[in-house]
């Protein structure tokens, strides 16, 4: 099993096509890290890299994305609504667009299910709920040519359910973008988005800064093994399980070879997949103060 340039792409359900794996950008903050970083990755492969309006670093993904001499139509961008602006979703998504010099954007997500008062920093407005938002962006999605998908992030079995429920949303989210890894693999939330069509994307799929899976002696052993990195080990099991996989790097040898993937034995497959059982759930993504309000995340 040798390691290859992954093309892998999935088709959502509105037939759209995305590359399986997506080059994250949160905390892509220092300047120039996120020019670096995308640029690196699109002249080396990459045709799907994945930001967000709160990472701060819309301007420099577009300017990376320019000079990288790789034609926009070919290339799958997503980034997302933040907290604060759920009622001012079109006004919210033409900043971005304007901070990233596009015409339009392959996937908007709302980045989590937590209306926030932008005035008082609560996490509540008063008569408005993450469904009012869902609302919001299916009209902006139907109405205007800015945005190709809509889908959510952060979204639990119960918050997908009250969209799914809702008369007046007719469009299934593509996508929920989610923490998953070896060590923290939601297969009940998997199960019941794959039976309503709804794309897992794994973020923190390496178990983000300072990952515990780096020390992991199965991960390490299985790489070790494999003649491959550990990350390249956790971008294919994610990749083996269905899951679209954004993995973060602002180090250029790093950024290519997360690119590069290789398919595991259903042996080392059932290891990794056993990780959570042997060690206990881990979420390494920092957990935001908001917690209490998503706490059915856990
Ligand atoms: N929707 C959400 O709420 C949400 C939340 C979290 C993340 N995300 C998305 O998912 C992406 C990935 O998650 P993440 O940033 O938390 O973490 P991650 O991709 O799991 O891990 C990133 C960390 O791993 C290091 N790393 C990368 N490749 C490596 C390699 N080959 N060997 C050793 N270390 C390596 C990076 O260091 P260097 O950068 O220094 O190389 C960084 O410290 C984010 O960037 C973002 O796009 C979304």
């Amino acid at each position: 099993m040798s390691l290859k340039v992954d093309t892998t792409t999935f088709k959502l359900n509105n037939g759209a096509e995305i590359p399986a794996i997506g080059l994250g950008t949160w905390r892509a903050t220092e300047e120039n890290s996120a020019y670096t970083a995308v640029k690196t990755a699109l002249q080396n492969g990459y045709r799907h890299i994945d930001t967000a309006a709160a990472y701060g670093n819309e301007e420099e993904v577009g300017k990376a994305i320019k000079d990288s001499g790789v034609p926009r139509e070919e290339i799958f961008i997503t980034t997302k609504l933040w907290n604060t602006r759920h009622k001012e979703v079109e006004a919210a998504l033409d900043e971005s667009l304007k901070k990233l010099g596009l015409e339009y954007i392959d996937l908007y997500l709302m980045h989590w299910p937590v209306p926030t008062n932008s005035a008082t920093g609560e996490f509540f407005i008063e008569g408005w709920s993450y469904v009012d938002t869902y609302k919001s962006l299916e009209k902006v999605y139907k109405s205007t040519k800015k945005i190709k998908t809509i889908g959510v992030s952060n979204f639990t079995i119960p918050k997908l359910q009250a969209i799914l429920d809702d008369k007046e949303i007719t469009t299934v989210p593509a996508v929920n973008q989610i923490e998953l890894h070896p060590l923290f693999p939601q297969p009940k939330l998997l199960a019941f988005m794959k039976e309503h069509g709804i794309y897992a994307e794994a973020y923190s799929p390496l178990g983000s800064a300072d990952s515990p899976l780096f020390k992991n002696e199965d991960v390490v052993s299985i790489a070790k093994k494999l003649d491959a990195e550990p990350a390249q080990v956790l971008v294919s099991w994610a990749i083996q399980r269905g899951t679209i996989v954004l993995p973060k790097s602002v180090t250029p040898s790093r950024v290519i070879s997360n690119l590069k993937t290789l398919t595991l034995s259903e042996e080392d497959f059932a290891t990794l997949n056993g990780l959570a059982d042997k060690h206990g759930k881990i979420r390494t993504c920092d957990v935001p103060e908001w917690k209490a309000f998503v706490d059915d995340v856990y």
